[in-house]
């Protein structure tokens, strides 16, 4: 039971990691906040309606504390050359999914203003974000609120950067972790750190609850973090496979196929450095030597094709986020996943104790 857990009345330190792009339904989230844990809602990718209809849809599913989480604006690099380039290299995929030609949206990303008057007109317990700070008047507004903020780190130094502008706790997100780098101060590839490294020194660097990501299937895992120092661990991928989960079918085939040694990291769908399962797309770019655009360009101009190939069951051209613990991946319900991993917690100290004694 660390402090963390204490304030939140969590009986498991587990938080469900926000999983944008569909996994994260309000069931998923409802769940793991009714079975002990506390789960997060993923909201960057909707616009204020729809975050206002999903917060309000968990809260008619459980009545325990959940977070909801957000992008940092970011700022806009300007589009260059690399558009013609891109565009021809999806023009096939569109042709054989039955689209229209490739076309760069107006809005690549929903404005961060109304997202942020949706999440603070909901008074939520607590908010996290990742892809960098958030802007000082955010943090102001909703601290004054009484909201915990969470940030998301990926090196010593943006977890110090976090603490000093204001978060009341820190993801340390290892290089294991399934879909987006967290990272903000350094490029991507200078910060892919594994989580048994990156925690107790994230743990020993700030004053505040820190609490680990990345590679974290079950409750050896748990135990694990907990002995590096971690108050709670976030878990993405482990819940993927959950009925809850918006996981579409042809995502979830692919998943029960994932190793250890299944994923890659990838800038082909969206711009940001990413981990997931490799598949045609990202082979084929990476072949090509593709540029891609900016986030959030790359990420506007692929996603209807991403969309099409859900709806045709096309792994090939779906973005497979998955992270490194793959190969460990439960098909259950929340509520059983759950209870295994306490149970597994449990017996995994038993058996250190007892190698102790
Ligand atoms: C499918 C998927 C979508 C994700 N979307 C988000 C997101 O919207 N916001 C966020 O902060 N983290 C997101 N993450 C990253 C998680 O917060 C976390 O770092 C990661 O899941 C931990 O590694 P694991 O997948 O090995 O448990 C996502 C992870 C996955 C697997």
């Amino acid at each position: 039971m660390t402090d963390f857990c204490r304030k939140y009345g969590l009986s498991i330190p587990v938080v469900l990691a926000p999983m944008g792009g569909g996994p994260s339904t309000p069931e998923l989230v409802a769940a793991v906040s009714n079975a002990g844990g506390l789960g997060s809602l993923a909201a960057a990718y909707s616009n204020a309606e729809r975050i206002e209809q999903d917060i309000a849809a968990v809260r008619k599913l459980t009545s325990r504390p959940f977070a909801v989480n957000l992008f940092s604006p970011q700022a806009q690099l300007p589009l260059n050359d690399d558009v013609k380039a891109v565009s021809e290299f999806l023009r096939p995929y569109h042709e054989r999914l039955g689209l229209k030609a490739p076309e760069l949206p107006q809005k690549p990303i929903e404005d961060f203003d109304e997202q942020l008057d949706a999440v603070a007109k909901a008074a939520l317990p607590i908010v996290s974000f990742t892809f960098g700070l958030l802007p000082s008047k955010a943090t102001e507004r909703l601290k004054a609120q009484g909201t915990y903020l969470v940030g998301t780190a990926t090196t010593v130094d943006e977890a110090r950067q976090l603490e000093k502008a204001g978060v009341d706790a820190v993801i340390a997100q290892g290089s294991e972790a399934g879909a987006h780098r967290g990272t903000f101060a350094v490029p991507a590839e200078e910060a892919l750190i594994g989580t048994v490294a990156l925690v107790p020194q994230v743990v020993d660097a700030v004053h505040v609850p820190v609490i680990a990501s990345g590679g974290i299937m079950d409750g050896r895992g748990l135990v694990a973090a907990l002995a590096l120092g971690a108050s709670a661990v976030q878990m993405g991928t482990a819940f993927l496979a959950c009925k809850e989960a918006g996981t579409s079918a042809a995502y979830r085939e692919a998943l029960m196929r994932g190793r250890e040694d299944a994923t890659t990291l990838t800038r082909a769908f969206s711009g940001r450095m990413a981990r997931g399962l490799s598949n045609e797309f990202v082979e084929k770019w990476n072949a090509a030597r593709m540029e891609h655009l900016p986030y959030p360009w790359q990420n506007a101009f692929t996603q209807p094709m991403r969309r099409a190939a859900t709806a045709a069951k096309q792994v090939g051209l779906l973005s497979l986020w998955t992270g490194q613990g793959a190969g460990m991946l439960r098909e259950t319900t929340v509520a059983q996943l759950m209870k295994d991993l306490q149970e597994e917690m449990k017996q995994a100290w038993l058996k250190l104790k007892g190698q102790m004694e």
